[in-house]
């Protein structure tokens, strides 16, 4: 199977094919979401609030996006694989940033890295381009930088002009897509159309280039996040949760193991 590779998705926009992402942080759930033919595989920072159980994406550590991005990427032969570089170690300077995303793609082996940010990240995710690296930039609610926004709610409905001019930053600095979350659908098409990389949303709306959520929300593996902009296609949490309870019975009752699960 061909990976796919950045001009796969600057083709994707062109002849206006939508990309589908999804996050992974495991071998297992990423073997799986490749197998489905999802085109991009994002090993988010969102793994410290689905994996570590931590409120916000704040403390995850550079070391431990490599352990993640690594075994994500050992299971995937077809989707370009997009690993997040952590807080603080893209924001103090570009040449900081540039030996920390060259450590990411060294050392995972994944197709590129995703920084949050717009205007302000235009020299850092040069720095990045520049040698080799290919980014995907993110703007809008970039959850990273969640204390000096005070909450969790809509960007870009009184600033519209500045989102779109980080828009414009992320493109100019020479990224290969950019992730636009939690922003009116109507600046989102705004964006899209703007934009010569292209748009991949989150709760943004129909009118980006691709869409992408988080594989355990689209599962229902997180029962109590609810947000509007995720659908969810399984209730994995009920699934689970009866298997479990129902083996739990068959120990107590002791019909399990049976004579056929068992060696002579
Ligand atoms: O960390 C993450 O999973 C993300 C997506 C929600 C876009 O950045």
């Amino acid at each position: 199977m061909k990976p796919l590779t950045i001009n796969d998705l600057k083709a994707m926009k062109r002849d206006g094919v939508p990309i589908s992402v999804l996050t992974a942080y495991d071998t297992l759930l990423a073997g799986l979401i490749d197998n489905a033919g999802i085109d991009m595989i994002l090993v988010g920072d969102s793994l410290a609030n689905v994996f570590q159980g931590k409120k916000t994406t704040i403390p995850v550590t550079l070391d431990e996006m490599i352990y993640h991005g690594e075994i994500v990427v050992r299971s995937v032969k077809r989707a370009f694989v997009v690993v997040d570089m952590p807080f603080m170690t893209y924001q103090v300077s570009p040449s900081e940033a540039l030996r920390n995303a060259g450590r990411i793609l060294k050392e995972t082996g994944c197709q590129a890295v995703k920084v949050e940010g717009g205007v302000h990240m235009h020299d850092t995710i040069r720095a990045i381009v520049n040698a080799g690296i290919p980014v995907i930039g993110h703007i809008g609610l970039t959850p990273q930088s969640i204390h000096s926004f005070g909450g969790f709610g809509v960007r870009g409905r009184d600033n519209t002009e500045s989102l779109a001019e980080d828009a414009r930053a992320v493109d100019d600095a020479g990224a290969s897509a950019v992730v636009i979350e939690k922003i009116p659908h109507s600046l989102a098409e705004r964006i899209t159309a703007d934009l010569s990389i292209p748009t991949i949303g989150i709760g943004a709306g129909s009118g980006c280039d691709g869409q992408v959520l988080v594989t355990t929300d689209i599962l229902g593996y997180t029962p109590e996040f609810n947000p509007k902009f995720v659908r969810k296609y399984a209730s994995l949490a009920d699934i689970i949760s009866q298997a479990l309870i129902d083996y739990r019975d068959d120990v107590k009752a002791r019909r399990f193991p049976s004579i056929d699960e068992s060696y002579e």
